[in-house]
């Protein structure tokens, strides 16, 4: 049965809790199948009519029985739903001390990559035993990141960032898939996730070479000119950025908002939209020239910038 690739490995925390809900839903329906074609076909046999002036007797209803099947099968979807919806909780709560990957969906290809880690095309490495949090967008149409073996699957959209959480448990090479029409190509944006020994991948890690995402991001800072306003020392025409991730800003007019990934994509490609209190107009806009992972570096690069004292 295993070498059957029908199973797809079961390699994180999630895949026994879908197997097990999968599992109860089959079994749930052959059986009903089962009884409800058994039956059609023994009252077939049984009431067949024996002559042809046999008439049936009247039925007139019956309360209890049409209690049963209604209030039955409605505890039984109910308690389908409990199971399913705690299921997909665990899919998408947040899960504490997760390691960030940050995925580009493009016609065909994934791109992806973890703020300390270089940037990787249709492959992803990981260490097994960590929790992991995706934040996920597309540069054109609509992807989908699916990797059966880990049991999760969630849309890439253009222009906004989706997130989802998974903790791998087993090591190993598995398929990442497309699962979201997108082209010609669609069939083709597949990939491979490497899930290691956490001393493998620090070794792995060694060999990189490449530039960190945070290293990329603080390149992109300065060459795309923002670090030339958003001096550290608050001084400058923007706002410093300096350990601003995760706090609450009050903006002109009163309101606040909390710096998030969409918060701080936003506030590049449409700085005119929430004005910090106490600035002015006076950001150009980025839209049409920082590429989606461009600006995943710049967002990591600003998160890894500490608070000051
Ligand atoms: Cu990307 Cu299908």
């Amino acid at each position: 049965m295993k070498d059957l690739p029908l199973f797809p490995d079961s390699a994180s925390n999630l895949s026994i809790h879908v197997d097990g809900l999968m599992g109860a839903l089959t079994l749930f329906s052959v059986f009903f199948a089962v009884l409800i074609f058994s039956l059609v076909v023994i009252f077939a046999v049984k009431y067949k009519r024996k002559s042809e002036d046999e008439r049936p007797k009247e039925i007139h209803g019956s309360m209890v029985l049409e209690l049963a099947w209604s209030v039955g099968p409605f505890l039984v979807l109910l308690a389908i739903f409990v199971w399913a919806t705690r299921v997909f909780f665990m899919a998408y709560a947040p899960q504490p001390g997760a390691m960030e990957i940050f995925v580009t969906g493009k016609q065909w290809m994934w791109k992806l990559q973890h703020p300390e880690g270089p940037r990787e095309i249709n492959e992803l490495h990981v260490p097994v035993g960590k929790p992991l949090k995706f934040t996920m967008i597309s540069e054109d149409v609509i992807h989908s990141f699916f990797v059966p073996a880990w049991r999760i699957k969630k849309d890439v959209l253009p222009g906004r960032y989706n997130n989802m959480w998974v903790r791998p448990t087993k090591t190993g090479k598995f398929h990442l898939f497309c699962a979201e029409y997108c082209g010609t190509q669609h069939s083709g944006m597949i990939g491979w996730i490497h899930v290691m020994e956490p001393t493998e991948y620090e070794k792995w890690l060694q060999g990189g070479g490449d530039l960190s995402m945070t290293g990329r991001g603080e390149k992109l800072f300065q060459q795309y000119g923002c670090s030339g306003c958003h001096l550290e020392d608050n001084k400058g025409r923007g706002p410093s950025l300096k350990g601003i991730f995760g706090t609450t800003v009050k903006l002109q007019g009163g309101q606040t908002v909390k710096v998030d990934e969409a918060y701080l994509r936003e506030s590049v490609l449409n700085p005119q939209a929430k004005i910090v209190s106490g600035y002015g107009r006076i950001m150009p806009t980025f839209q049409g020239q920082i590429g989606e992972d461009s600006l995943l570096q710049i967002i990591a690069y600003i998160k890894s910038l500490e608070k000051p004292e």
